[in-house]
Protein backbone atom coordinates (compact mmCIF):
# COMPACT_ATOMS: atom_id res chain seq x y z
CA UNK A 1 0.00 0.00 0.00
CA UNK A 2 1.62 3.14 -0.73
CA UNK A 3 0.53 6.53 0.69
CA UNK A 4 0.61 7.33 4.45
CA UNK A 5 0.86 4.71 7.13
CA UNK A 6 -2.27 5.52 8.97
CA UNK A 7 -4.31 8.58 7.80
CA UNK A 8 -6.16 10.13 11.06
CA UNK A 9 -10.07 11.76 10.38
CA UNK A 10 -12.52 13.16 12.41
CA UNK A 11 -14.23 16.47 13.93
CA UNK A 12 -12.31 19.40 14.71
CA UNK A 13 -11.57 19.03 18.31
CA UNK A 14 -11.59 15.29 18.72
CA UNK A 15 -7.70 15.13 19.08
CA UNK A 16 -6.25 14.30 15.51
CA UNK A 17 -3.54 16.79 16.09
CA UNK A 18 -2.23 15.20 19.73
CA UNK A 19 -3.02 11.74 18.75
CA UNK A 20 -1.50 11.88 15.56
CA UNK A 21 1.55 13.07 16.94
CA UNK A 22 2.08 10.77 19.64
CA UNK A 23 1.29 7.96 16.96
CA UNK A 24 3.85 8.90 15.25
CA UNK A 25 6.40 9.49 18.03
CA UNK A 26 5.80 6.10 18.88
CA UNK A 27 5.37 4.55 15.51
CA UNK A 28 9.09 6.41 14.67
CA UNK A 29 7.43 8.09 11.49
CA UNK A 30 6.74 11.58 10.87
CA UNK A 31 3.62 13.38 11.47
CA UNK A 32 1.64 15.57 9.19
CA UNK A 33 -1.89 17.54 9.28
CA UNK A 34 -3.34 18.73 6.10
CA UNK A 35 -4.10 22.12 8.68
CA UNK A 36 -0.58 23.26 9.21
CA UNK A 37 0.27 22.70 5.94
CA UNK A 38 -2.57 24.96 4.83
CA UNK A 39 -1.64 27.45 7.17
CA UNK A 40 2.21 27.59 6.25
CA UNK A 41 1.72 28.11 2.64
CA UNK A 42 -1.14 31.05 3.01
CA UNK A 43 0.64 32.46 6.21
CA UNK A 44 -2.76 33.08 8.00
CA UNK A 45 -5.16 31.11 10.08
CA UNK A 46 -7.68 29.05 8.83
CA UNK A 47 -10.24 31.58 10.44
CA UNK A 48 -8.89 34.15 8.41
CA UNK A 49 -9.04 32.14 5.17
CA UNK A 50 -12.63 31.28 6.39
CA UNK A 51 -13.44 35.13 6.42
CA UNK A 52 -11.95 36.54 3.83
CA UNK A 53 -12.26 34.00 1.21
CA UNK A 54 -15.17 31.80 2.12
CA UNK A 55 -15.67 28.76 2.87
CA UNK A 56 -15.88 27.82 -0.54
CA UNK A 57 -12.74 28.92 -1.23
CA UNK A 58 -11.37 27.63 1.80
CA UNK A 59 -12.48 23.69 0.61
CA UNK A 60 -10.37 23.90 -2.67
CA UNK A 61 -7.29 24.88 -0.92
CA UNK A 62 -7.77 22.17 1.24
CA UNK A 63 -8.70 19.83 -1.57
CA UNK A 64 -5.47 20.42 -2.58
CA UNK A 65 -3.44 20.35 0.33
CA UNK A 66 -4.90 16.55 1.26
CA UNK A 67 -3.78 15.32 -2.37
CA UNK A 68 -0.72 16.79 -1.90
CA UNK A 69 -0.16 14.97 1.07
CA UNK A 70 -1.93 11.72 0.35
CA UNK A 71 0.60 11.32 -2.69
CA UNK A 72 3.82 12.65 -0.47
CA UNK A 73 3.88 11.56 3.40
CA UNK A 74 3.99 8.30 4.53
CA UNK A 75 3.98 8.66 8.06
CA UNK A 76 1.30 9.35 10.13
CA UNK A 77 -1.04 12.08 8.21
CA UNK A 78 -4.21 13.96 10.15
CA UNK A 79 -6.82 15.44 7.92
CA UNK A 80 -9.29 18.65 8.71
CA UNK A 81 -12.46 17.65 9.64
CA UNK A 82 -14.05 18.48 6.64
CA UNK A 83 -12.01 17.21 3.96
CA UNK A 84 -13.87 14.06 3.87
CA UNK A 85 -16.45 16.04 2.04
CA UNK A 86 -14.85 16.24 -0.65
CA UNK A 87 -15.97 13.22 -3.17
CA UNK A 88 -11.93 12.80 -4.74
CA UNK A 89 -10.73 13.00 -1.73
CA UNK A 90 -12.74 10.24 -0.50
CA UNK A 91 -12.05 7.93 -3.48
CA UNK A 92 -8.10 7.92 -2.56
CA UNK A 93 -9.06 7.31 1.09
CA UNK A 94 -10.35 4.13 -0.34
CA UNK A 95 -7.39 2.04 -0.51
CA UNK A 96 -5.45 3.45 2.69
CA UNK A 97 -5.80 2.73 6.20
CA UNK A 98 -7.71 5.62 7.67
CA UNK A 99 -8.88 5.55 11.62
CA UNK A 100 -11.44 7.60 12.33
CA UNK A 101 -11.82 9.34 15.66
CA UNK A 102 -15.02 9.62 16.80
CA UNK A 103 -16.71 11.80 19.87
CA UNK A 104 -20.22 12.10 20.83
CA UNK A 105 -21.64 15.82 21.29
CA UNK A 106 -21.10 16.74 25.18
CA UNK A 107 -17.65 15.66 24.83
CA UNK A 108 -17.28 17.92 21.50
CA UNK A 109 -18.39 20.96 23.45
CA UNK A 110 -16.45 20.31 26.40
CA UNK A 111 -13.25 20.50 24.19
CA UNK A 112 -13.96 22.55 21.37
CA UNK A 113 -16.42 25.29 23.48
CA UNK A 114 -17.69 28.66 22.01
CA UNK A 115 -13.76 28.65 20.59
CA UNK A 116 -13.95 31.71 17.62
CA UNK A 117 -10.73 29.87 16.29
CA UNK A 118 -12.91 27.11 15.25
CA UNK A 119 -15.59 29.00 12.37
CA UNK A 120 -17.86 26.30 12.15
CA UNK A 121 -18.73 26.29 15.63
CA UNK A 122 -18.34 30.31 16.64
CA UNK A 123 -22.25 30.72 17.30
CA UNK A 124 -24.41 27.85 18.32
CA UNK A 125 -22.11 24.91 19.41
CA UNK A 126 -24.10 22.69 20.32
CA UNK A 127 -26.85 22.81 17.57
CA UNK A 128 -23.97 23.88 15.19
CA UNK A 129 -22.04 20.52 15.63
CA UNK A 130 -25.33 18.11 15.59
CA UNK A 131 -25.91 19.46 12.15
CA UNK A 132 -22.26 18.91 11.19
CA UNK A 133 -22.45 15.21 12.29
CA UNK A 134 -25.59 14.44 10.45
CA UNK A 135 -24.15 15.47 6.99
CA UNK A 136 -21.03 13.74 7.86
CA UNK A 137 -21.11 10.93 9.90
CA UNK A 138 -21.93 8.50 7.49
CA UNK A 139 -19.05 10.01 5.37
CA UNK A 140 -16.34 9.46 7.93
CA UNK A 141 -17.71 5.87 8.99
CA UNK A 142 -17.72 5.33 4.91
CA UNK A 143 -13.98 6.17 4.80
CA UNK A 144 -12.62 4.49 7.81
CA UNK A 145 -10.96 1.05 8.25
CA UNK A 146 -11.40 1.34 11.98
CA UNK A 147 -13.34 3.67 14.75
CA UNK A 148 -12.28 4.64 17.87
CA UNK A 149 -14.13 6.40 20.07
CA UNK A 150 -12.25 9.18 21.91
CA UNK A 151 -15.17 9.62 24.85
CA UNK A 152 -13.70 10.41 28.36
CA UNK A 153 -10.29 9.16 27.01
CA UNK A 154 -6.75 10.65 27.17
CA UNK A 155 -4.78 11.28 24.36
CA UNK A 156 -2.70 8.88 25.31
CA UNK A 157 -5.14 6.08 25.61
CA UNK A 158 -6.72 6.93 22.33
CA UNK A 159 -3.04 6.42 20.85
CA UNK A 160 -3.12 3.19 22.48
CA UNK A 161 -6.37 2.35 21.27
CA UNK A 162 -5.73 2.95 17.69
CA UNK A 163 -2.17 1.10 17.74
CA UNK A 164 -4.54 -2.07 19.08
CA UNK A 165 -6.64 -0.83 16.05
CA UNK A 166 -3.97 -0.90 13.36
C1 LIG B 1 -13.02 22.13 9.72
C2 LIG B 1 -12.08 21.56 10.55
C3 LIG B 1 -10.82 22.24 10.92
C4 LIG B 1 -10.42 23.25 9.87
C5 LIG B 1 -11.55 24.17 9.57
C6 LIG B 1 -12.80 23.45 9.09
C7 LIG B 1 -14.26 21.40 9.41
O1 LIG B 1 -9.78 21.28 11.04
O2 LIG B 1 -9.96 22.63 8.70
O3 LIG B 1 -11.84 24.91 10.75
O4 LIG B 1 -14.94 21.73 8.42
O5 LIG B 1 -14.57 20.43 10.13
P1 LIG B 1 -9.57 20.33 12.35
O6 LIG B 1 -10.51 19.19 12.19
O7 LIG B 1 -8.15 19.91 12.21
O8 LIG B 1 -9.82 21.17 13.54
Amino acid sequence: MSGPLVVLVGPMGVGKSTVGQQLADRLGVAYRDTDDDIVAAAGRTIADIFVEEGEAAFRAVEKAAVLRALAGHDGVLALGGGSILDEETRGLLAGQRVVYLSMDVEEAVKRTGLNAARPLLAVNPRKQWRELMESRRHLYEGVATAVVPTDGRTPEEVTQAVLDAL
